[in-house]
């Protein structure tokens, strides 16, 4: 890994150093000019179900376009580059990742998952998933010695996501990697790279075998695309999983695939500025006596602190703080915002906020809920990459309608 050579500010001291050539790759690779006959710089979008073959099976590498797309194939290739990985596919959405990936899987196949996961994840594995035998068990990964307990002998893949939603618990990949490897080299480590993004985390340098997204948050970063993307570097796990995005067909259109590759050109310039007001904002909510606590990874009070500075370059704009009192004192915090919008979703450009128990969290069983401290007093933050000043001023002003002091 080269050495950080811009964004020396204090911001980024002390976590890992940026990848080498990351703005160059996501504004070069895949995007050849020379692949079309049109010499077009920005890659077209290739409408085109179907591809003329010369003669049955003679064909330039297309055929049908759920099989593979030349917008789709810019889009993957440019995605990899980013991953360090091998290879990519996109799927229609993080959830359609998530089915191809666990359809890897046979009835009696056991799944180990970090006990705070994306509420979507935790219904597909407990409610769809478990009803067609897989055996799903939740561990809290941050504590490595639990993902151990965890697994058993038909432990097939450990699915970890780090920063967790909404909680942003940290989970060291490196160690729930080579612990899940210890103990059976053919283990699938999954990491939901969402929160994070490229830019910022490479779960396959780190150990793990997939690194997967909602493009749908960062990747995309402009809350007008639903996506999934799957990165892998073994040639055998990344046939199979070709193969399954054929199979079962959730694959994306061409024209997301264009506004998503789009949105991978200022994935760096998005990434480094969701860092620098979401820090900002963490300061000023720490400080501020009607927050009760915060939670961002870029801060020295989160738990897993050192964890985030060895294997993250920096952090999204994603915050998690419990305001002081009661339900309605959060409601009354949500209705009083003015330029964060209250909508679930996250990683776009506009400031966004939520209150997952009540939202984006409401599927998880009350009784998980509270093992998780999702309590009625979280509020979520999605940092956007407005003006630092602004952003500030909103959570003030909403935070003194909502709590006297
Ligand atoms: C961390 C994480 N993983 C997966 C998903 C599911 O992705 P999608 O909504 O694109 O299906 C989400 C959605 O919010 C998410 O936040």
């Amino acid at each position: 890994m080269e050495p950080k050579k811009e964004n020396q500010s204090d911001l980024f001291a002390g976590f890992h150093t940026v990848f080498k050539s990351f703005a160059t790759d996501a504004i070069h690779i895949g995007q050849e000019p020379e692949q079309w006959k049109s010499m077009a710089v920005v890659p077209p979008i290739s409408l085109s179900t179907t591809f003329k073959q010369n003669g049955p099976g003679n064909h330039a590498g297309f055929e049908y376009s759920r099989s593979g797309n030349p917008t789709r194939n810019v889009l993957e290739k440019a995605v990899a580059a980013l991953d360090g990985a091998k290879y990519c596919l996109a799927l229609a959405s993080g959830l359609a990742a998530t089915v191809t990936i666990t359809h890897m899987l046979k009835a009696g196949d056991g799944i180990v998952c970090m006990d705070d996961v994306y509420g979507g994840t935790n219904r597909y594995f407990q409610k769809v998933a478990a009803q067609f035998g897989l055996e799903i068990s939740f561990a809290d990964c941050t504590k490595p010695e639990l993902l151990k307990a965890a697994i058993k002998n038909n432990t097939k893949m450990v699915w970890i996501e780090t920063p967790t939603n909404p909680t942003m618990k940290v989970v060291d990949i490196r160690a729930c990697s080579d612990l899940a490897h210890e103990h059976n080299k053919d283990i699938i480590v999954v990491v939901d790279n969402t929160f994070m993004s490229a830019y910022f985390q490479r779960p396959l340098a780190l150990g793990a075998d997939i690194c997967m997204y909602s493009a749908t948050k960062y990747m995309n970063g402009h809350s007008d695309v639903v996506m999934g993307l799957i990165s892998v570097n073994d040639e055998a796990l990344y046939d199979r999983l070709k193969f399954l995005q054929n199979a079962l067909g959730g694959v994306p259109s061409p024209f997301d695939c264009f506004l998503c590759n789009r949105g991978l050109k200022t994935l760096h310039l998005r990434m480094e500025r969701h860092f620098k007001n979401a820090m900002a904002a963490a300061k000023f909510l720490e400080a501020d006596p009607r927050v009760d606590r915060v939670i961002f990874p870029g801060l020295r009070s989160h738990p897993q602190y050192d964890v985030v500075k060895k294997q993250c370059t920096g952090c999204p704009g994603m915050i998690t703080f419990y305001i002081k009192g009661k339900l309605e004192h959060a409601s009354t915090f949500l209705s009083n915002l003015k330029m964060f919008a209250v909508a679930e979703s996250l990683g776009g450009y506009e400031s966004l906020a939520e209150h997952p128990a009540i939202m984006t969290h409401a599927s998880v069983p009350e009784k998980e809920r509270a093992v998780l401290g999702i309590s009625d007093t979280l509020i979520r933050l999605s940092v956007g990459l407005e003006d630092e000043e602004d952003i500030i001023e909103d959570l003030a002003q909403a935070l003194a309608a909502a709590v006297s002091i």
